[in-house]
Order: C-alpha cells, then sequence, then structure tokens
C-alpha cells in the first residue's frame, strides 16, 4: 500500500483548488497515519477525531513537541515568546481553566446582543466604503477587514488603532507557525511591541475608567480573589486573535461564496434569517477550509487502534476529515443548510471548545445581513484566486463578486 506521503500534500496547488479527493483518501485508507513530511501523526474522521480531543493523554502544548525548541530565560524571550507562554493553548490544565473561566463572562450572549450593533455599524461602514461598484473583491474589501475590527471592538480599542490592532494580529497568527525559523519569525512578528504597548496604554486607561468592553471585564474579573496580571490579560487577547481573527476570515468568504453556488439555499435564508446559523455550520462542514489540522502533543506513550503513538509525537486532527465522514452526516459531499448538524465538531470539542462561537455565529449573522441588504442581487464571477502561501488555510485572496447595482 502506498504511504501518506505519496498523495497528502495540503501545500499543493491540487488540494488548495478541491482537497476533497485527498481528504476522502485519508478518511478511508489511512484514518491514522504518520506522515514523515511534517513528522507527525494524521488522523481523520469524524469520532475518531472528536475523541482525541477528550483524551487527556493528548495536550496542546507545543513546547511538549520531541522537535520544538528549548525553552528560553525569561530575559531572553521576544515580546511574542512571552504572549506564547501565557497563551490557553499552552498553560497548565489548571491556569487553563483558571483564565478561560475568568474570559467567558465576557463572550456572554448577553454581550453578543450588545456587540451585534457595533458589529453591523463596522460593516455598514466598510460597505458603504466600497460604494455604488459593478464589481468588488470580497475577500480583500471585506473579509479580510471585518473580523479583526469586530475582535478590536469587542476588546475596546479605538478606531484610531485599529491598525496597530490589525498588526498584532498578523504578528500572532502568522508567528504561531511552527515551520518558521527565527529570522522569518522576527519578521512576522515585528508589529508585536506596538500592539503591546498600545493594549498596556488602554489597560491602564481602563483602571481608571471601566467601559463596558472585554477589557474592562477582564480587569474586574476576579476569580476566589484572584485578578489578572497585564500579561495575562494581553496574552488572553492574543489567544482571542490567534484563534480567531484569521478562522473567521474564511468563514465569511465561503459562506458568501458557498450560498451564491446555491441559490435555492440562499433563497431559503434570505426568506428565513434564522437559518443562517445552520448555513454557518454547513459551511464549516462543507467547504474544508483549513490546510492542516488541530495539533496536539502525546504526554505518553498511546496505543490507538493499534498505533504507537510515543510520547512526545505531534499529531495533527484533520478536522476537514470530520465532516466529511459518512457515519456521522449522510450523504457528505451534499451541501444541505438543512441537515442535522449534532456530529459538527468545527468549533472544537471539551477543554479548548471554541469561546468565540457566540462572537463569530453574531458578526457573521450581521455580515450576511448588511452584505444581502445593500447589495441583494450580489453574483459570482470566475475571478477567484487563492494563497498558496497560507500557511493553515485554503485562503481566497481575490473573490470578486457583480453587484448588479
Ligand atoms: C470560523 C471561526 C472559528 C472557528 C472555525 C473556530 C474553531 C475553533 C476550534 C476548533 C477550537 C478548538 C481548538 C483546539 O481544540 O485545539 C477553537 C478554540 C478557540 N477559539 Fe475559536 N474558532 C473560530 C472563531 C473564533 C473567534 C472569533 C474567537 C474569538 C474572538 C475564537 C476564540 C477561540 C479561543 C480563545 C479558543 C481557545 C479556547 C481554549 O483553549 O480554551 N474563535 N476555535
Amino acid at each position: 500500500m502506498s504511504k501518506v506521503d505519496d498523495f497528502f500534500d495540503p501545500t499543493s496547488k491540487e488540494f488548495i483548488h478541491n482537497p476533497h479527493p485527498y481528504l476522502d483518501k485519508l478518511l478511508s485508507d489511512f484514518p491514522i497515519a504518520w506522515f514523515e513530511k511534517w513528522q507527525c501523526w494524521l488522523i481523520s474522521g469524524n469520532k475518531r477525531i472528536a475523541g482525541c480531543l477528550l483524551d487527556r493523554r493528548l495536550s496542546t502544548d507545543f513546547n511538549l513537541w520531541e522537535y520544538a525548541p528549548p525553552k528560553k530565560m525569561d530575559k531572553e524571550k521576544t515580546h511574542f515568546e512571552k504572549l506564547m507562554d501565557n497563551n490557553l493553548f499552552f498553560l497548565s490544565r489548571q491556569d487553563h481553566l483558571r483564565l478561560r473561566k475568568l474570559a467567558l463572562p465576557a463572550f456572554s450572549p448577553r454581550v453578543m446582543d450588545f456587540m451585534k450593533k457595533k458589529f453591523a455599524k463596522l460593516v455598514k461602514q466598510r460597505l458603504e466604503e466600497i460604494g455604488e461598484v459593478q464589481k468588488f473583491d470580497f475577500s480583500k474589501e471585506v473579509a479580510e477587514i471585518i473580523p479583526s475590527q469586530a475582535i478590536a471592538s469587542l476588546v475596546g480599542v479605538p478606531e484610531e488603532y485599529f491598525d496597530i490592532f490589525d498588526n498584532l494580529a498578523y504578528g500572532i497568527v502568522r508567528g504561531i507557525n511552527p515551520m518558521l525559523d527565527d529570522e522569518e519569525r522576527g519578521e512576522a512578528t515585528s508589529g508585536i511591541e506596538e500592539g503591546l504597548n498600545m493594549l498596556n496604554d488602554l489597560i491602564e486607561e481602563r483602571r481608571k475608567l471601566p467601559g463596558e468592553d472585554f477589557l474592562s471585564a477582564l480587569i474586574l474579573a476576579e476569580e476566589e480573589g484572584d485578578r489578572l496580571n497585564n500579561w495575562e490579560m494581553c496574552a488572553l487577547i492574543g489567544s482571542v486573535l490567534a484563534a480567531g481573527s484569521d478562522t473567521a476570515v474564511d468563514l465569511h468568504s465561503y459562506l458568501i461564496k458557498a450560498l451564491l453556488e446555491h441559490p435555492e439555499q440562499l433563497d431559503l435564508v434570505l426568506k428565513d434569517r434564522n437559518l443562517i446559523q445552520n448555513a454557518i455550520s454547513e459551511v464549516l462542514r462543507h467547504q474544508s477550509s483549513g490546510k492542516t489540522g488541530l495539533a496536539r502533543y502525546a504526554t505518553e506513550n498511546i496505543v490507538l487502534e493499534g498505533n504507537k503513538i510515543k510520547k512526545h509525537q505531534m499529531i495533527q486532527l484533520i478536522t476537514s476529515t470530520a465532516g466529511r465522514d459518512p457515519e456521522a452526516f449522510e450523504d457528505p459531499e451534499k451541501f444541505n443548510i438543512l441537515r442535522n448538524q449534532e456530529n459538527n465538531i468545527s468549533f472544537g470539542q471539551g477543554p479548548h471548545y471554541c469561546i468565540g462561537v457566540t462572537l463569530v455565529r453574531s458578526q457573521v449573522e450581521v455580515m450576511f445581513n448588511e452584505v444581502f441588504s445593500r447589495f441583494p442581487s450580489l453574483e459570482l464571477t470566475d475571478d477567484i484566486a487563492y494563497d498558496y502561501f497560507h500557511h493553515n488555510a485554503r485562503r481566497m485572496n481575490k473573490f470578486i463578486l457583480k453587484t448588479n447595482f
């Protein structure tokens, strides 16, 4: 039998254009396989991935990886490395739980209802800036801008600092890529220091005069007499940016693409706006926008269905295969916004379940409503291009839509 390395290359143009044949082959022939190219195990299948997300022997801490660079002394660490020390994925179980508990109220449905008005203003403003055009690039002019602005307004960053915040987001998202060497990481993370200075200034302002934003909630949050220090607050915002700014970009684009490709289903959502939430789940399941998966590191030797995973080895849970597993979804190839989504694990499962799920769902719902209110006759063109160098997503970096204005 051939090896995974013989057919699986998520960085290839073929995969980026249509990943489904490769994901299906992983599912049917290589559900658990060693991948030489990345020196890690690839794990596919809905139940299997869900099981791994709940398996306490598998950690999210990159520092446990057999090839992780040695830990530096505190004084030698860059700002990026200090942020990562307190990142939700790299903390001990106890610290993770504590920080998560402190952060959760800031994502409550009540806060999200309040945020929806702010999101609507951001999107309206963006669409007005686009103007009465015949065509526009949805990817560059909406999808790449709104998610980071939405997080900025949740955090409480004033609009004049949105660009600095966006550079901070970029640095964190790109810096996390384990394949970068030191020089490349230094370059990718060059905007982080300015972003942190801005956040620290805002923290001081909010300490004096709290507002109704995430930063103020973090300052006031208390767990058994325990409060967050500045680094912990910045690292929490960093975790939110790492997990939420880039992922949402693809959801914006693929939602519009998938619905325009299925006009009868778009019609259903336009007539009953409540269907948008199921449509979001279906887009995440069906469009397979990720190139890689969720990383885990074995904390002990593990035997998984006969495969010997050694302590400190890396595992990539290929989450796109979870949505294509026929045991979890009938006729998985079919895009159907009305289907049952109870096996959908696009937002994870277990201790690291996505904190931002209500935020991104509200944000995308608002975006959908505003876009179709401004451009009711939106139409696809075949002018679409992919960013072949994006580190973990099948990112469309050109997605031209006709407005029929
Ligand atoms: C389409 C958009 C999104 C998708 C598909 C997504 C998916 C996920 C998944 C699968 C996880 C679990 C990761 C793991 O177990 O390794 C996760 C965690 C997380 N997500 Fe999201 N996410 C999205 C948007 C967001 C947004 C907008 C935010 C915040 C504003 C956010 C914040 C987080 C955080 C902080 C975690 C880590 C939670 C923890 O470790 O306890 N995500 N997300």
